[in-house]
């Protein structure tokens, strides 16, 4: 299993190579009505959708993804400890960054512990057999896929829900936005020269949903 290493200072191009046209934020940024913390927040995609007035802060450990994070307030710490009293958010997101912590679980107690009671927390992964049509082999299993997400977080918060999606939601037009994406999800780069075009992809993934029972 591996941790999937954040590059997001040492190789910044990495990450900015490639955006999803559409994605998980555009469904958990109309559910928040805030105090929210975005764990993760990297470079602000949560607090772009947020709807006025929703009280955001964002923390994240990388300072290159704070650099470009257009929103405030922001606080540069690691997720495994949150510098944050007991219950000072009414919603914690750890959205696609789990698979970054050996202990994933840890992080996801930490996040309980900062929500207030009836709190909502949100957690998303892709699944190892996202992408079939450029990666028919799968990905290789990290800490916090879709597969196994549901199960992790069930074991801070008990009960859970889980909404997987599986569907082809946009293609990528142009050889140059395959090299991207590529480069963006870990994919050999050779593979983007042999995808014929337009590439539409499967995504496969899990958006899970957990209340935090008083007490
Ligand atoms: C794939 S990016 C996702 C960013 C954002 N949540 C989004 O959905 O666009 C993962 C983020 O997690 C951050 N991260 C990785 N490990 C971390 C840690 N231990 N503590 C805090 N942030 C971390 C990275 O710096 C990066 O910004």
């Amino acid at each position: 299993m591996r941790t999937l290493e954040p590059d997001y200072d040492s190789d910044p191009g990495r990450w900015s190579s490639y955006q999803t046209p559409t994605d998980v934020h555009h469904v958990v940024g109309p559910e928040l009505a805030g105090p929210v913390l975005d764990v993760g927040c990297g470079e602000g995609r949560l607090a772009s959708v947020l709807r006025d007035g929703v009280a955001w802060v964002g923390l994240d450990a990388s300072w290159s993804q704070l650099r470009a994070n257009p929103h405030r307030p922001l606080v540069r710490a690691d997720m495994g400890a949150l510098p944050f009293v007991d219950g000072a958010f009414a919603e914690v997101t750890h959205l696609w960054c789990l698979y970054h912590l050996d202990d994933p679980v840890a992080a996801v107690a930490e996040a309980r512990r900062v929500l207030r009671a009836g709190g909502r927390y949100y957690a998303c992964s892709a699944a190892r057999d996202s992408d079939p049509e450029i990666l028919p082999e799968g990905y290789p299993r990290s800490t916090f896929d879709a597969e196994e997400a549901p199960g992790i977080v069930a074991e801070a918060f008990g009960e859970v829900e889980a909404e997987r999606w599986d569907g082809r939601f946009y293609a990528l037009e142009t050889r140059d936005e395959i090299r991207a994406y590529c480069r963006h999800n870990f994919i050999p780069a050779e593979r983007a020269e042999s995808a014929e075009l337009p590439l539409e992809l499967t995504k496969r993934g899990v958006l899970v949903r957990a209340i935090r029972a008083p007490g």
